[in-house]
């Protein structure tokens, strides 16, 4: 990137707080990098938007991450991934990369290109798409590709209805549907699933392997930066920052929990 600068922070973003997974996996592995986090809150769920909202959205957020100085912006969401990727490549274009949550996840399913079963749950809009279907099928035409949306996930966890009854049943009525029986991968394609990966590996007794999206953005992260020079080597590390376009008291308490540390919330409103 020709604008970039490698003591840059690193911009991540989302519909509202389920980026914070992949925000957290990046810190864990780059902890010497500083991010600048935005949830935009005031529009969530994505997930139930239409296309152009989406765009519009994540154009005036990548905005505001580049206006911050950001040298890569990760689209820490799968329905923005879907939606609006090539635009905002396109609109940012030398100024910061752009690294989406589903590229990630694809070429990680295509590293091992054995024929097999490969099921995935995310938003009515991710699966509305047909993303992770074309995609997969690109790369490894004669897989078998099993979708299904599964709407409730995302507030279950926002409630924090984990690892009980509610989420046991939930999940039990969307994992046991006949055409999973037979996969052998799960793709998590939304960011608020990693919270649930356990809880999903058990239901299928360790017969399913689970594929969460946030490790693996941050290893792709980390080797973009790497190989572009852009690793920061300040040796101040300056504080992170977390933005929300809408705060409430709610998000504040669940910005913990997902990130897995305290967090302090700053609101920033993305039209005034
Ligand atoms: N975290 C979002 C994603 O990965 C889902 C939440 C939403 O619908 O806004 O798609």
């Amino acid at each position: 990137m020709k604008n970039s600068i490698a003591s840059g922070p690193i911009g991540v973003f989302d519909s509202g707080i389920g980026g914070l997974t992949v925000a957290h996996a990046i810190k864990e592995l780059l902890p010497d990098e500083q991010l600048i986090y935005f949830g935009d809150t005031a529009h969530l769920p994505y997930g139930d938007k239409s296309t152009a909202a989406i765009q519009a959205y994540s154009i005036k957020i990548t905005d505001l991450l580049i206006q911050k100085g950001c040298k890569v912006i990760v689209i820490a969401c799968n329905s923005a991934s879907a939606a609006a990727y090539e635009l905002l490549q396109e609109y940012a274009a030398t100024r910061a990369k752009i690294i989406n949550v589903v590229d990630t996840m694809i070429d990680l399913v295509s590293e091992n290109r054995q024929g097999r079963s490969i099921g995935v749950i995310g938003t009515r809009r991710t699966i509305a798409t047909n993303i992770y279907h074309e995609e997969i099928k690109k790369s490894i035409p004669e897989a078998e590709v099993v979708q299904l949306a599964t709407p409730l996930l995302v507030p279950m966890i926002e409630e924090g209805f984990i690892n009980n009854k509610i989420s046991h049943d939930v999940l039990s009525k969307y994992l046991g549907i006949e055409q999973f029986e037979t996969i052998d991968q799960l793709i998590l394609g939304c960011t608020h699933y990693p919270l649930i990966k356990n809880e999903i590996e058990q239901y299928f007794h360790g017969r399913v392997e689970v594929l969460d999206s946030s490790i693996t953005t941050a290893r792709h992260l980390a080797t973009y930066l790497y190989e572009a020079g852009l690793m920061n080597n300040m040796k101040d590390v300056q504080p992170d920052e977390f933005y929300v376009s809408d705060l409430t008291e709610q998000f504040a308490r669940s910005a913990k929990f997902f990130f897995g540390e305290p967090v302090i919330l700053k609101q920033h409103r993305l039209w005034e």
